[in-house]
């Protein structure tokens, strides 16, 4: 009886009837930046959501009705009203709800490793679990960002298992829905970027695109295939890469030549066909990095050598912390001082502005070179005051942290960095030297101020 009333066996209208009148549900494991607001939304749509973490601490914060993720706005009051009305109930027991559910959704980490391979030894573990524990005609959709292949290659079979209890398609259904919003504007993002899903077979994709036209108000694309859909995501995220490359490569240039490469920018994004990306310190974060590189696994995979391009566009950003330090070693110079023993203040860790995110950071290999260098560091980022952060004691207050400091590195342009007043700078700093590796501080202002100032892609000021 139980089986029947599974997503996967019924008819298209009872599976809209469903998810109309509340009678889904939807259990999503890994509740971090993606999973926790996709489980609230699901709530919020009416469908009764279960939240599955390894993360204990999570869990009791959540069940206290603690929302985590104070950087996304927009969240805080749909994810209290879900736990209010008891519509979204989280636990570290996967076993205790995924028999409950018509519908599993992964939202787990695919990071690398130091070696710059995928890991996806989280997402199969998961599905390994889950071949113990699903009921037939449950359907699951990988969220992950995961290379074009892994679902029908690899996936599939962790959940049939060897011994075959459940087949994909007749016994459960299996499909994707790659996650591509951006950390500090989900809700945003939740609200009006199209969404791609792809399936095994054409039943689940139905199912799948009934329930996502339910929660979210966008379009939802239904693609060919699971891979397609997978390499969608990583193309739109290898090229922002790779665009960032070609442009800090430009900016290296440009510095020598005397041309600031701001002002081309704005020039050339008046051009209809110029897609405008900036220079900066480096890309970090857990999706263009690591996407990079399972673009780069992929092609490995299927007996090519590597994805030359993509190879050097990641060489690139990854030099570009070294370039910084470059930047402030050539300030020293012109004020006549060594790095070492001077005091040196990181403006911003996080990997992008905003929020509340060290993954791949910058500033960890920026911090790590200048600890080589023998300087004192402090660090300032509001959104991280007084924690241990790269082996560091971060500040609590811009003042004090500016205070004392000799050079400044501005590595992440949160909003609290933009009207930094290069004048109070001048008045409050030991020694006057900037890098600005986000160019928020006006070049010319920071001359008229005295300070020595050096900027990613700017004529030496
Ligand atoms: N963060 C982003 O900007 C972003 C954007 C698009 C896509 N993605 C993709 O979405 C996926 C999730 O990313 P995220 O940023 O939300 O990751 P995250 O690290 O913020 O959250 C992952 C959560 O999974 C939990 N977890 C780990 N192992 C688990 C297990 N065995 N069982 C249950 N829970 C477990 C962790 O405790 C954590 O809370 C990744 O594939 C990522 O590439 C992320």
């Amino acid at each position: 009886m139980i089986e029947n009333s599974k997503i996967l066996y019924m008819s298209g209208q009872e599976v809209s009837d469903s998810i109309q009148g509340g009678k889904i549900s939807v259990c999503v494991v890994g509740l971090g930046r993606i999973g926790l607001p996709t489980a609230t939304y699901f709530a919020n749509a009416g469908l009764n959501t279960f939240g599955v973490d390894i993360d204990s601490e999570l869990v009791s914060g959540i069940n206290s009705k603690e929302f985590p993720l104070k950087d996304e706005p927009g969240y805080e009051l749909i994810f209290k009203n879900v736990i209010k009305e008891g519509k979204f109930r989280v636990t570290t027991d996967l076993s205790e709800v995924v028999p409950k559910s018509d519908v599993i959704l992964l939202s787990l980490p695919t990071p690398m490793n130091k070696n710059n391979i995928p890991d996806y030894s989280t997402i199969t573990s998961v599905g390994n679990q889950l071949h113990d524990l699903i009921c037939k005609g449950t359907v699951i959709i990988v969220e992950s960002t995961v290379e074009p292949g892994f679902i029908e290659n690899t996936f599939v079979k962790i959940l049939e298992g060897e011994d075959h209890k459940f087949i994909a398609g007749k016994d459960f259904g299996l499909g994707v829905c790659p996650e591509t919003a951006n950390p500090g504007q989900i809700n945003n993002d939740f609200q009006n970027l199209p969404r791609l899903v792809g399936a095994l077979d054409e039943k689940t994709k139905i199912i799948i695109t009934k329930i996502y036209n339910h929660v979210f108000p966008v379009e939802i694309i239904p693609m060919i295939n699971c891979k397609t859909a997978n390499a969608v995501k990583l193309t739109t995220n290898v090229f922002r890469d790779l665009n960032i490359a070609f442009i800090n490569e430009l900016a290296i240039l440009f510095e020598k030549v005397g041309i600031d490469i701001s002002n081309v920018l704005e020039a050339a994004k008046t051009k209809y066909n110029f897609q405008v990306h900036y220079p900066g310190p480096g890309v970090g974060g857990p999706c263009l990095p690591v996407n990079s590189y399972q673009m780069i696994n992929l092609a490995k995979t299927w007996g090519l050598e590597t994805l030359q391009m993509v190879e050097i566009g990641r060489k690139i950003n990854e030099s570009m912390s070294e370039h910084v330090i470059e930047l402030l070693k050539d300030a020293f110079k012109e004020k006549g001082m060594n790095v070492g023993n001077s005091n040196i203040l990181v403006l911003g860790v996080a990997y992008k502005p905003n929020v509340r995110g060290l993954q791949l950071s910058p500033a960890e290999s920026i911090i790590s070179s200048l600890k080589d260098l023998k300087a004192n560091i402090s660090i300032y980022d509001p959104f991280f005051k007084n924690e241990l952060v790269f082996g560091i004691n971060t500040e609590s207050e811009f003042l004090s942290a500016v205070l004392e400091s000799d050079a400044i590195v501005i590595v992440t342009a949160h909003k609290e960095f933009h009207d930094i007043d290069p004048e109070f700078l001048k008045s409050k700093m030991r020694s006057s030297i900037i890098i600005d590796s986000q160019r928020i501080i006006n070049q010319h202002s920071a001359k008229r101020a005295g300070l020595i100032y050096r900027g990613i892609g700017c004529e030496k000021a």
